[in-house]
């Protein structure tokens, strides 16, 4: 399949400025899409209840180029919203992360006295940081004068993150009553319903792809996630031996004549298809011939623009095969609260789901609700709107949230719903989102590759389905030459200290290694460009020496090599007993202290839930007890180890 390229999405949604209006700006910081939804589906919702007011969402880095116009911008808003993920090891989303550093950074405070706020924080309970960044602006704005209009969100995406969004929303209309609504018209609800966003679609007799613009650079000069691009594969190698029941893959992309770049410790971000058995059953959910061509369009059938659109741009012309192999996330369970929304041109009213024209509306921006509106079957229907509803919500969770029902196996289970492309695109299935790793060669060493070490995602869903990793799947399917993806790099601080000479502290089990094959290569470049290193440590886990112990012999040569002074092995699944990392610092407890006396910078990668978790308690105990302090004391040395950047983690 040739992908076609990837639009950029507009990120800013304004209303008509009409002076007079009171303003609201609703801000986000997102990742993969879901802040943004939320954003938007406030803007659209808050717009059909305050006509007075004028509604605005911004991509935090679209608001102001610099720290400067943060401020002043800033000072000037009477109302405003944040939408904040949290990311990593409490990071924020990479477009927010210039707002947050201002924002956190420097020692004068601006004072934000005319601004009413609200935050909402998406996070997963499970991860130690949890909403940190939505909890840090929410305490900020406070402290620099801003009223709080309600407390913050703390959305959990280990639950059900659309309830969170709701529940918090409800609190946020009163408040707004309050502010933006005349004497005359408070009390008085605006009455709004429903519609679910589709695109316009046109069909095609047979589009001729061959002649888009596939070329190496797609047309740009700099790279990101909207503006991937196209890389192959060089070379790929199967890291386990036979023997193992699971599979690592070590891949390389070619970026020579890409204009592509990237430094020690950043990752990359790879666009994939969906399997082909996950299109073929697509297909047939939806009812259509996979060489269906069409294409999408947010304007309306006479090409005028369809104001306050909110939903993304449409993909290019493609058939049907190639639109649910390339942008439909068909693999996630469906959500409660889509990430796009526009003024549709059919509203649908949610009471009874009929089609019908209405000029106040909002939209209920559900994948559940837009299947259940092209349910032919009644009960069907019926079922799918309750599963949506606060009423049927320990049923979604159960059903959909816990068993991990994917978006088709709902289909499945509603085989009289059929929605229409444009509905399905828009409504149904959310975009499919590139997939992160860690790089794992250094440029010193590889200045032409990008090197991935991807474990398999292979695992039985609590429902019974086997879930295949899309993008670990196609780089085990990867073939050397041929195969080729969508790529881009994202920037990261996981960083080797400046001067050589720091020591280094490394623990990364598992596929955690892969950036510290980078660091080891680019320590050895370093050593044989004649550079003094710094002593440094691996701690390294896997199962079992003969079965998963990956890259061994570039291990073992990078100590040779003096690249790597020690390197400590634990493997968990050998002996009577398992042995993790931290059973390895702990015996070496005493060297770990020495060397962060010596200022080591110490570095964390791999799984955040457990492993990362286990490894920071460890690190505790160590300095607790080694450098005979109490645990307030231990606690107060690990986070100065962070703040001062000593302390890195780069976690999933
Ligand atoms: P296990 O699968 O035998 O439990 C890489 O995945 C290695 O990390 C494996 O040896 C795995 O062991 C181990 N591992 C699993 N949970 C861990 C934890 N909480 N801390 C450290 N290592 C862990």
């Amino acid at each position: 399949l040739e992908p076609p390229k990837i639009v950029v999405p507009k990120r800013q949604l304004e209303e008509e400025v009409d002076d007079g209006k009171k303003k609201v700006t609703i801000f986000f910081g997102t990742q993969t899409g879901t802040a943004e939804g939320f954003a938007k589906a406030l803007f659209e919702e808050a717009k059909v209840r305050y006509e007075k007011a004028s509604f605005k969402v911004i991509d935090l880095d679209d608001y102001a180029a610099d720290d400067d116009e943060y401020e002043q911008k800033l000072k000037k808003e009477s109302f405003a919203f944040f939408f904040l993920a949290t990311y990593g090891d409490g990071e924020p989303t990479d477009n927010a992360a210039r707002f947050y550093k201002w924002f956190t950074e420097g020692e004068e405070k601006a004072q934000f006295n005319k601004l009413h706020y609200g935050v909402f924080g998406l996070g997963n309970r499970q991860y130690e940081h949890f909403n940190k960044i939505a909890k840090v602006v929410d305490d900020g704005l406070a402290d620099q004068g801003a009223k709080r209009l309600v407390p913050v969100g703390l959305g959990d995406d280990d639950q059900s993150i659309e309830d969170d969004f709701s529940a918090w929303k409800e609190l946020v209309w009163p408040e707004l009553d309050q502010l933006l609504r005349d004497e005359d018209d408070k009390g008085v609800a605006t009455p709004y319903t429903a519609v679910i966003p589709e695109y316009r679609v046109e069909f095609h007799e047979k589009l001729d792809t061959s002649s888009e613009d596939h070329n190496q650079t797609n047309g740009h000069t700099v790279h990101d996630a909207q503006h991937p691009c196209r890389s192959t594969v060089a070379v790929k190698k199967e890291l386990h031996t036979p023997e193992s029941d699971r599979s690592c893959t070590h891949l390389e992309f070619d970026i020579s004549h890409t204009g592509l770049s990237y430094e020690t410790g950043d990752h990359v971000g790879v666009y994939c298809e969906n399997l082909s058995e996950v299109v073929e059953e697509a297909e047939r959910l939806i009812g259509l011939s996979p060489d269906t061509y069409f294409s999408l369009h947010t304007d309306k059938e006479d090409g005028t623009p369809n104001s306050g659109s909110s939903l993304h741009p449409p993909f290019p012309p493609c058939s049907l095969r190639q639109a649910l192999a390339l942008y439909a996330d068909l693999l996630s369970s469906p959500k409660k609260v889509l990430t796009c929304f526009f003024y549709a041109l059919n509203e649908i009213c949610l009471n009874d789901l009929t089609t019908e024209r209405n000029d106040h509306f909002a939209l209920f921006q559900s994948a559940l609700i837009a299947l259940a509106a092209h349910a032919s079957d009644p009960t069907e229907a019926e079922r799918l709107k309750f599963l949506a509803s606060p009423a049927g919500k320990d049923e979604y969770s159960q059903w959909i949230v816990s068993s991990q029902r994917s978006l088709l196996e709902v289909m499945e289970a509603f085989p009289s719903a059929k929605p229409p492309l444009g509905v399905f695109f828009a409504a149904v299935a959310p975009r499919l989102q590139p997939r992160y790793y860690s790089i794992s060669s250094s440029p010193k060493f590889a200045p032409t590759r990008i090197h991935v070490t991807c474990a398999l995602v292979y695992e039985k869903t609590p429902a019974g389905r086997i879930h295949k990793g899309i993008c670990s799947t196609w780089m085990k399917n990867a073939v050397s030459e041929e195969s080729w993806a969508p790529i881009f790099v994202r920037t990261s601080n996981f960083r080797l200290p400046t001067d050589s000479k720091v020591p280094v502290i490394m623990i990364g089990p598992g596929t955690g290694l892969a950036p510290f094959r980078g660091f080891l290569q680019e320590r050895l470049a370093l050593k044989q460009a004649g550079m003094e290193l710094g002593s440094s440590v691996l701690f390294f886990g896997c199962r079992n020496r003969r079965v998963d112990y990956i890259y061994e012999d570039e291990l073992n040569n990078f100590v040779e090599e003096g690249a790597l002074s020690e390197l400590v092995l634990a493997f968990s699944r050998e002996g009577p007993t398992k042995e993790y990392v931290q059973h390895k610092m702990t015996q070496k407890a005493s060297e770990l202290w020495s060397l962060l006396s010596d200022g080591a910078y110490l570095y964390v990668c791999g799984d955040a839930k457990g492993m990362a978790k286990d490894v920071h308690r460890t690190l505790h105990t160590i300095v607790q007890e080694q450098g005979s302090l109490d645990s307030s004391k231990a606690e107060l040395f690990v986070k100065n180890l962070q703040m001062s950047g000593r302390y890195l983690r780069d976690v999933w």
